[in-house]
Parts: C-alpha cells; sequence; structure tokens
C-alpha cells in the first residue's frame, strides 16, 4: 500500500476497493495507470463481508432466460429488461475471470454427474428458481477481495491506498472552465489531515451503498453514500434512491447486531419461525421462506409488530452438524463465539439495512451525466434492480459494469487529456472542528430517524418528519462543514445528510407500494411502472472550491 503525494496525476482514478472498483483497476492496469483509493482500513467496503456468493447460469440444466425472468420478478416491474438481459449474458465471463484471477469458489464433492463444468457447488437463494449461485462456502465477498486485492498490490501500474477519502469531484463546472467533465478530486489523507488534489482522465466512483444511514444495518462503517452524494454534487442525476433493501436475516444479539446470515441457510432448508416454534412465511408467499427479500422482510416486521417480539428465529438445526460446519462454516463459528450452537438451536434474527438499490444514474458503460465521470458498483443505478434487487445479482452487477466501463474507458483513453494545474484545496477559511460531539449527535440522529420513519413501512406523514428534520440539519452540518477543517466523520455526516434526504425525497414522490417502498397511504400498485429520477438543480456553487 502505497501513500498519497499532495498533488498527483493518474489516466484512471477509482475511488473506492471493493469488488466493483478493483475489477476496473486490473481490467485497465496493462494500459494504463490507475490509483485505487479506499478510506480508512482495507475493510470498509461490503465486498469483504458478502457471504452468499454470485448470481451465474453454469448449469447446463439452467437458462439466462429463467435468470432474466427471476430478476424481473423479483424487481416488481421496475428492471431494465435490456440491462437485465446484458448482465445475466456477461455473468459467465466475470466467473471465469475471478477463477482465472485464483479465486477458490466451494466445489461438489460428492456429485459425480454434474451438470456444472468444473463442478462448482451451486445454492439457491430467495427469488431464484434453480440452484445458480456460485460461492466460497459463506465467505465469498472475502475469497474475491483477498484475490483481487493481492492481485492489484502485485501490479506496476496500480496504487492502492488506504485511510483516503474523497472529499469531493473536480469538475469544469465548479471551476467555471465549461460544460461539465470529471477533472479529479480531492483527498483527504486521514493520516496527516492533508487534502491532496489528484488529477485524473477518468475518475470512477464505485464507493458502495449507503445502508448506513439506517440505525441497524448489515455494512460495513464506511457504507455513507459517499460516491452518491459526490456525484449529486457534480451534477449527476440520482434514481431510485426509496428503494433501500432491508436483509431479512441479521443476527439478533445484544454483542453482535450487524453480523448478517446468509440467505443460503434459507435455500439448504433453514425456517423462519416465531418465538413457538411456528412456521409464518408459507401464509405470505407460495416460495415461502425462499420468497424475494422485501417480501420476506416485510413479513418478519409484520410478525414482530403483531406478536410484540424483538426477533424471529432461523431453525437449520435440522440438517446434519457436518453439512452446516461445512456449507456455513463461518457462521457456524461466530454464533459458537456467541454461545449460539445453529446445529441445535435455531438463530435469533430481525432485518437489517442491507443494500441500496438506487444510485448514480449510468449507462451500460457506467457512464454518468457527467463526462469522463463513471460510477459502477452498488453506488451506481444501472436499471437492473428495479424495485428489489435480487440475492446475488449484486456482485454480478459490480464486475459486470466494472468490465465494460473499463471497455469504454479504453476506448477514449489515448483521446482525453488530463487537466494538470488544478487548484489546491483552499483551507485559508477554517479552524479545527472543536466540537465532535456533534457530529457524533447528527450521525445518529439521522440514522435513528431514518430507521423510525423511512424504515421498512412508511406513511407520508412519517416521510414528512423525516424531511422537516434532515432539512435542519443538512443547513446546522453545512455551516459546520464550511467553518472547521475536514475528517473523515464530518465528510460522512455530510454525505450521509445528503443520501438521507435523496431517500426521503424519492419515497415521497413514489405514489404507491412497490417492491422495497411500502407506503401505508399509498398500498397498492400503479398501472405504469417509472424510475422516480432527481436532477440535482445547481452545480456550480460549491464552498471550499477556491
Ligand atoms: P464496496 O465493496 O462496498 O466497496 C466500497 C469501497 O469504497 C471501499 O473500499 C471503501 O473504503 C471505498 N470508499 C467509500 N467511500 C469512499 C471515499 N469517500 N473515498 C475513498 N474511498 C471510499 N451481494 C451479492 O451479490 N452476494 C452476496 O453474497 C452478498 N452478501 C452480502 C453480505 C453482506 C454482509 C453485505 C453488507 C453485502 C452483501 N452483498 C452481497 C452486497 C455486496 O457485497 C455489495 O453490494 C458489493 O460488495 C458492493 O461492492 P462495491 O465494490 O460496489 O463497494
Ligand atoms: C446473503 O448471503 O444472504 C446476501 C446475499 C446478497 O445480498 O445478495
Amino acid at each position: 500500500m502505497t501513500a498519497l503525494p499532495a498533488t498527483d496525476i493518474c489516466d484512471v482514478l477509482v475511488i473506492g476497493g471493493g469488488a466493483a472498483g478493483l475489477t476496473l483497476a486490473l481490467r485497465l492496469a496493462e494500459h494504463a495507470t490507475v490509483t485505487v483509493l479506499s478510506k480508512s482500513s482495507l475493510k470498509q467496503g461490503s465486498t469483504y463481508y458478502a457471504q452468499g456468493g454470485i448470481a451465474a447460469v453454469l448449469d447446463s440444466e439452467d437458462s439466462e432466460l429463467a435468470h432474466v425472468e427471476d430478476t424481473l420478478r423479483a424487481g416488481g416491474g421496475l428492471c431494465h429488461r435490456d440491462i437485465v438481459e446484458f448482465t445475466v449474458r456477461r455473468a459467465h465471463e466475470c466467473v471465469e475471470w475471478l477463477v482465472a484471477q485464483g479465486v477458490a469458489f466451494s466445489r461438489d464433492e460428492h456429485k459425480t454427474a454434474s451438470t456444472v463444468p468444473g463442478n462448482y457447488h451451486l445454492s439457491q437463494e430467495g427469488g431464484h428458481s434453480h440452484r445458480r449461485v456460485i460461492h466460497a462456502a459463506d465467505a465469498t465477498g472475502k475469497a474475491v477481495f483477498e484475490t483481487l486485492v493481492e492481485r492489484a498490490l502485485a501490479h506496476r501500474n496500480i496504487r492502492f491506498t488506504t485511510n483516503c477519502v474523497a472529499v469531493d469531484l473536480l469538475t469544469s463546472a465548479k471551476l467555471d472552465l465549461g460544460g461539465n467533465r470529471c477533472l479529479g478530486a480531492y483527498v483527504l489523507q486521514e493520516d496527516t489531515g492533508h487534502v491532496a488534489t489528484l488529477a485524473a482522465r477518468f475518475t470512477v466512483l464505485a464507493t458502495g451503498g449507503a445502508s448506513k444511514v439506517y440505525l441497524y444495518t448489515s455494512n460495513p462503517d464506511g457504507a455513507c453514500g459517499d460516491g452518491i452524494a459526490m456525484a449529486w454534487r457534480a451534477g449527476c442525476r440520482v434514481a431510485n434512491m426509496e428503494f433501500n433493501q432491508f436483509h431479512p436475516t441479521c443476527l439478533y444479539h445484544p454483542q453482535d447486531r450487524n453480523f448478517l446470515i446468509t440467505e443460503a441457510l434459507r435455500g439448504e432448508g433453514a425456517l423462519l419461525k416465531l418465538p413457538d416454534g411456528t412456521r409464518f412465511m408459507p401464509s405470505y408467499h407460495p416460495l415461502a421462506e425462499l420468497a424475494p427479500r422485501d417480501i420476506v422482510a416485510r413479513a418478519i416486521d409484520a410478525e414482530m409488530k403483531k406478536t410484540g417480539c424483538d426477533c424471529v428465529f432461523l431453525d437449520i438445526s435440522h440438517q446434519k452438524p457436518e453439512f452446516i460446519k461445512t456449507h456455513f462454516p463461518t457462521i457456524h463459528a461466530r454464533c459458537l463465539s456467541l454461545g449460539l450452537d445453529i446445529c441445535r438451536q435455531a438463530i435469533p434474527v430481525v432485518p437489517a439495512a442491507h443494500y441500496s438499490c438506487g444510485g448514480v444514474v449510468v449507462n451500460r458503460d457506467g457512464l454518468t451525466d457527467v463526462d469522463n465521470l463513471y460510477a459502477i458498483g452498488e453506488t451506481s443505478f444501472t436499471g437492473l434492480h428495479g424495485a428489489n434487487r435480487m440475492a446475488s445479482n449484486s456482485l454480478l452487477e459490480c464486475f459486470v459494469f466494472a468490465f465494460s466501463a473499463s471497455e469504454h474507458i479504453l476506448s477514449r483513453l489515448s483521446s482525453t487529456p488530463v487537466s494538470a494545474n488544478l487548484p489546491h484545496w483552499d483551507e485559508s477559511q477554517v479552524t479545527d472542528s472543536d466540537e465532535d460531539i456533534v457530529i457524533a449527535h447528527n450521525w445518529d440522529e439521522i440514522r435513528r430517524f431514518m430507521w423510525d420513519y423511512v424504515g421498512i413501512v412508511r406513511t407520508t406523514k412519517r416521510l414528512h418528519r423525516a424531511k422537516h428534520r434532515i432539512q435542519l440539519l443538512r443547513q446546522e452540518i453545512q455551516e459546520y462543514y464550511s467553518n472547521h477543517r475536514v475528517t473523515t466523520p464530518l465528510l460522512e455526516l455530510r454525505n450521509l445528510a445528503v443520501v438521507a434526504e435523496l431517500i426521503i425525497d424519492s419515497a415521497l414522490q413514489r405514489k404507491e407500494s412497490r417492491g422495497l417502498h411500502y407506503c401505508l397511504d399509498y398500498p397498492s400498485l400503479l398501472d405504469t411502472a417509472e424510475d422516480t429520477v432527481l436532477s440535482p438543480v445547481n452545480v456550480a456553487t460549491q464552498p471550499r472550491m477556491p
């Protein structure tokens, strides 16, 4: 890992070192110099924590058409069919590339006449009509991440950093240079507190999602929607922000509230039960425990409200212990460390914010509304997920769009100049942050009212309450930001507040209940399915720009 100089120039600046950013960097590195930024420690992205796997049609008895139809069905009529087909078609190629990089996916040792080349074990998750999820036991993200990081670190053309937080994008519009193209970014170096100026031909946002905007989440601390907020401030449209996905089954334990219990467990027969042992999913959906995620999360929420229980239970104890330990070693060990033996006991679970289906609007090359600026992975809105992402389609989207964006960048590399002599970050008018308690308090307040007012079940009244609060908080945060030196918590809070307001505004715009957006005042579906697209009004006014 290398440190950043105060100013630097590269061909491609990749903000984010998860599945999307690392894949793009590796695809480009033979032809371009690439700087990859990641904030805080290496494990701040969601990729490392991914459990279930990657959806791809690998079994000759499965079909791409079935994967497309399943995705469309889970997406509640809002997926863009052309993008779903495009993504599903490229899945095979992406998995082959990952295998070539060295990712050790689990194999099915017991199958003799497998219909899956390579004998890979495929698991089943909610919404999928076929076993289709390739995985590395229950720690797929770790296997992918560690392999790609190792490759990136070894490549002479990739500068891979940690503790570097992109503050804002530099654009020709903000600098009054005409048009709106991205020129690079300002980057806070957490170790020194200095803000570096990085110029690049192309900038790629691969900053992950925004589920940290909710009090309870499966996501790591870094998932604050930085890329979405930066893109918004730079003039990009964002879409479908109301569709924040709640994963039905996160561990409910006083010492461990954020640990995910993979959907693959339900794929292997785990049952959801009330505290008295009664199953409830069959009365909600014909697919019961394997219904799409929005339905399962809402059913759990309804049962918890109806019965007053603090959690429900996920029970796989009817499977053989050897099977459980082989397929779910991470979950087995983590629960055991908390005194819970999943071979014998049911797991207490609750829903938690998990995935941002909306994001920065991009085309199939990952290009945003701002020229030379791309967005890939969870931070983007491609049209793939519609109103509810199907399990294990997220990592797939990271790889497919990293592939297509890298191809597009390569086709424009020699004809796109880099702007040297960008203005330095201006700290002449600010002082050191003097009241960190304000930042911590605002963080908590946003996350709590988002959970209470903009959660699994919404009402217009609660959304208006949330809107009122976020407007006040944003003013306060903006004032604080304008007067103090930037720190990571302040930058994250500023971005979190932008994203919270985008989610609230999008939720207020949707006058129906569809997929993950369920509003008691508009319980039915409208006849036409439309994306909620928000456009920034004024992109030129930016504080702290020289
Ligand atoms: P991330 O992996 O989140 O990486 C974001 C990167 O951006 C990080 O390096 C971070 O440090 C960096 N960053 C963010 N902001 C800044 C900034 N301002 N400056 C510099 N760097 C910044 N999906 C599946 O398809 N299958 C699964 O099995 C699965 N399981 C999951 C399990 C869990 C617990 C979670 C949380 C998610 C899971 N998902 C799964 C979703 C999937 O993991 C994520 O959507 C995906 O990994 C996102 O990858 P990404 O590259 O877009 O972003
Ligand atoms: C899980 O393993 O349940 C998470 C899968 C996903 O988010 O796609």
